[in-house]
């Protein structure tokens, strides 16, 4: 796998030094606090495993399945997901775990959709990569691991037509 890769961006040492701080920053500010973790698989499912356990919090920890559909490496915009699916938010600190932050469509989708069901304490989000661009959505992100390119990556989560989730480092594919 790794040999389709162009370039490592980040390895397994420097993910992990990262995640250090992100949660130590996520713990700090969410002391005292019960969150509602809302994880968006697949992407996430590494990075969800690996932050959280350095979060020392009482928390609940729920997950949405969402497909964002792609045209090769360009994001054609559509996501789909099941609102029935979405955990209880009202009263609750809810944060959404995210594997990269693109063109912004999936975590406006899901803000619009948790909105719609109830009204949370807290609403903010963490992804472990944010893609330095221009987004026609003016969505942010509260907690970003890594700044990067406007490249397509994969690895730690993150695939290429379903492959390369299990690569243990961060990565720009061939092209
Ligand atoms: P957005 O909705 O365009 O912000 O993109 C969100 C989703 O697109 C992410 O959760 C990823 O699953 C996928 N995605 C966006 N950029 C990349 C990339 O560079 N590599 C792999 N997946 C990506
Ligand atoms: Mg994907």
């Amino acid at each position: 796998m790794q040999s389709d890769l162009k370039r490592v961006l980040y390895g397994e040492a420097e993910i992990a030094a990262r995640l250090d701080q992100l949660a130590a920053q996520i713990t700090a500010d969410y002391s005292g606090k019960e969150l509602t973790v809302l994880a968006i698989l697949n992407g996430s499912l590494i990075f969800m495993a690996d932050l959280l356990r350095r979060i020392p919090l009482p928390l609940q920890l729920d997950c949405l399945r969402v497909k964002s559909y792609y045209g090769g490496t360009i994001s054609t915009g559509r996501v789909q997901f099941d609102p029935a699916a979405l955990p209880l938010v009202h009263g609750r600190h809810v944060l959404l775990l995210d594997d990269i932050l693109d063109s912004g469509n999936t975590l406006a989708a899901i803000i619009e959709a948790i909105r719609l069901e109830g009204k949370p304490l807290s609403l903010k989000s963490c992804v472990l990569l944010r893609k330095t661009k221009k987004r026609s959505l003016s969505i942010g992100a509260d907690y970003v691991g890594f700044d990067i390119a406007d490249e397509f990556v994969v690895g730690y989560g993150l695939d290429y037509q379903e492959r390369y989730r299990n690569l243990p480092l961060i990565g720009v594919l061939k092209t």
